[in-house]
């Protein structure tokens, strides 16, 4: 947020209200997502989200490693987010920081919200997030994918979980950060949403808004979230497609 170093600061939104790629303010990137895209894994999902290239792989229910974390009466979900050294400008150093833990743990806990559990006692449910490539949003791009990983492996969950960053560039709020916008606009939001219900199961915010803007913003996310939840079930329906064309593909 707010770069001070940097010495140009593009125009993030246009007099006509586009952004710095051509968007309006409620236009999500282009998402593509790919249900099963690895054959070792238990369940797969690999998301391609404006310039995000994500790659998430389920294993389990299977027993718990390290063996002390084991629960008596439910599943332990462990997620572990991972960014490749290549995956942005400036190379990553290799290894989990504290920005990696910190996103694995509000994954892991956005999904301890929605999978049932305590069907699988003494067990442990892995999600594997690994970032190939990097543009902003890569926690909500990781989200969409192990939640369609997920329901790939099997897993009982009360639903998908489709997630997105709103935030506030150029004094408007906009759907869906790209890098720029993630790093010279005024605020960043992430969320994920449970779209049965409507309950957010994770929000964090980076910058500054106020309480108006911040109830626009977790509209048009919710909005987002939908668009993006439609999306999330039609690449499984793709993967599990019965009927004539059933087959037809590896
Ligand atoms: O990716 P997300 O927006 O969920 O998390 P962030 O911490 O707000 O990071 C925003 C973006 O900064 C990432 O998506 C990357 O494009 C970039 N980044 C980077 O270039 N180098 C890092 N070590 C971490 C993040």
């Amino acid at each position: 947020m707010g770069n001070v170093g940097a010495k140009e600061i593009p125009v993030l939104l246009s007099p006509e209200g586009l952004r710095i790629d051509g968007r309006r303010l409620d236009e999500l990137r282009p998402l593509t997502i790919q249900a099963g895209a690895l054959h070792q894994a238990d369940g797969s999902a690999f998301v391609e989200w404006g310039a995000n290239k994500v790659l998430a792989a389920v294993y389990g229910p299977r027993e718990v490693h390290p063996r002390h974390l084991q629960q008596n009466h439910k599943a332990v979900i462990q997620c572990r987010y991972n960014m490749a050294a290549f995956s942005v400008d400036e190379r990553k150093r290799p290894g989990l920081d504290r920005r990696s833990q910190e996103i694995s743990k509000v994954i892991g806990e956005a999904f301890e919200s929605v999978v049932f559990a305590e069907e699988y006692p003494r067990t442990s449910i892995d999600i594997y997030i690994e970032v190939l490539q990097a543009n902003a949003g890569t926690r909500c791009a990781g989200l969409v994918a192990a939640s369609v990983a997920l329901a790939d492996a099997g897993i009982p969950m009360v639903d998908l979980l489709p997630a997105v960053a709103v935030g506030k560039v150029g004094g408007a709020i906009a759907l869906d950060l790209k890098k720029e916008e993630d790093n010279f606009g005024e605020a960043d939001l992430p969320m994920a949403l449970v779209p049965q219900s409507g309950r957010l199961v994770l929000l964090q915010m980076e910058g500054h808004m106020t309480e108006a803007e911040l109830a626009q913003a977790l509209d048009l996310g919710v909005k987002g979230c939908r668009e993006i939840y439609e999306k999330m079930k039609q690449a499984l329906r793709e993967r599990y497609a019965i009927g004539p064309m059933a087959g037809a593909s590896s």
